[in-house]
């Protein structure tokens, strides 16, 4: 985040909507300085024929609907990112490549709709990308918004997370997300490379871990990536469960019930040491004066902060390198749109990139 040649002259005060946006790999969020914010599966669909266009009565679909439909359209999750490809597991998603960046372009319009912007307000929006967005993916986001945004600033979204609760010294934010997991260390001002870590443990890598186990113990059983996740985010823990889980899953057809307990909890497991492997680098590597206010500072964000016991877990880990804190951020859903909104509403016209239509 530099200063910006294409900036505009100065910012305006009237008739803009400044508005933040968590672009992520499974869901993006929206908050608008009028007030509106919603949150949406990352989730793009095309009918993929005249029978299905007429039955679906519309050209685009999104979010949820998008994957109801999913039979009846060629369905995008545009923001795929990180190694663990949702593709190679549903062969419903990503068909055709060349349409990711016109399914990207289609996201934020429909959720730019979604925060009711007025016909004629300027939109400046601060748009979440991960720690490490390489200038390519960047480039591609830039290109996504000509024509939608009128202003844009790329951020790394745990900065926005950071930077939403104040959260701006000595703090290290962990975003666990879907692709990925961004690691941040906030030392007052804005982060370098340096204080970067993206690794790919995260939600998809679970999902994936998970699927593949639950194959391995029941080779009868029928199920997608995507029930998978959905058993992910309903039991997924590290503390201690009272009752073993239970799924139903088809076998040829018929619905039998199967034990999951040790699969979830081995797929869960599964990405706690390199998150915490990268933890204890970004603190290694800080000022030893400052070390230990960070170990006490830690922010857990993203989806991925939901497993139940993670915080814990983090902290016993912690605990055996010298201590510290972890503290869950309450709406994990928002925190980065709204991060995204302060830094639109606060960060000075030269900082801005004009995009021309
Ligand atoms: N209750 C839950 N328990 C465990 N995981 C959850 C829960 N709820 C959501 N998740 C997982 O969190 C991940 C999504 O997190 P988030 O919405 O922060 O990701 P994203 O911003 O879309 O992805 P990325 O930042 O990688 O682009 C998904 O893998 C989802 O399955
Ligand atoms: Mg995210």
């Amino acid at each position: 985040m530099l200063p910006n040649a294409n900036a505009p002259q100065s910012k305006p005060e009237a008739g803009v909507l400044f508005v933040g946006i968590d672009l992520g790999t499974s869901h993006t969020a929206i908050a608008a300085s009028n007030g509106n914010r919603c949150s949406i599966d990352s989730i793009v669909a095309y009918p993929r024929d005249v029978i299905s266009q007429k039955a679906l009565g519309k050209d685009k679909l999104f979010g949820a609907e998008a994957w109801r439909h999913k039979h009846a359209c060629d369905v995008y999750r545009p923001m795929q990112k990180g190694d663990v490809k949702y593709a190679e597991l549903d062969g419903a998603l990503n068909r055709d490549p060349a349409r990711q960046q016109q399914a990207v372009r289609d996201l934020m319009q429909h959720v730019l709709q979604l925060a009711k912007p007025r016909p004629d307000d300027l939109v400046y929006a601060v748009i979440g990308a991960p720690a490490q967005a390489s200038i390519h993916s960047q480039k591609a986001l830039l290109d996504a918004a000509r024509g939608v945004l009128d202003c844009v600033m790329i951020c790394s979204e745990p900065f926005a997370v950071a930077y939403g609760l104040q959260f701006l010294t000595d703090t290290l934010v962990i975003d666990i997300g879907a692709g990925t997991t961004d690691l941040c260390r906030m030392h007052g001002s804005l982060p370098a490379p340096e204080d970067q870590i993206t690794v790919s443990a995260a939600g998809d890598a679970v999902d994936r871990k998970l699927f593949e186990l639950l194959k391995a113990a029941y080779p009868e059983a029928s199920f997608t990536v995507n029930m998978v996740k959905g058993f992910k985010e309903k039991f997924a823990a590290l503390a201690k469960v009272d009752e073993p889980v239970r799924v139903t899953l088809p076998v040829r057809g018929v619905p039998r019930e199967f034990d999951i307990t040790a699969q979830v909890r081995q797929a869960v497991e599964s990405i706690v040491p390199e998150i915490v492997g990268s933890l204890h680098q970004l603190i290694g590597d800080y000022d030893p004066e400052f070390q230990a206010a960070m170990r006490n500072n830690v922010l857990l964000a993203g989806g991925g902060s939901q497993i139940i016991g993670l915080d814990k877990a983090i902290e016993r880990k912690l605990n055996e390198l010298g201590g510290g804190r972890v503290t869950r951020v309450q709406e994990p859903a928002f925190a980065g749109a709204n991060g995204a909104l302060h830094l639109a509403q606060d960060m000075p016209a030269e900082f801005w990139q004009q995009l021309d239509a």
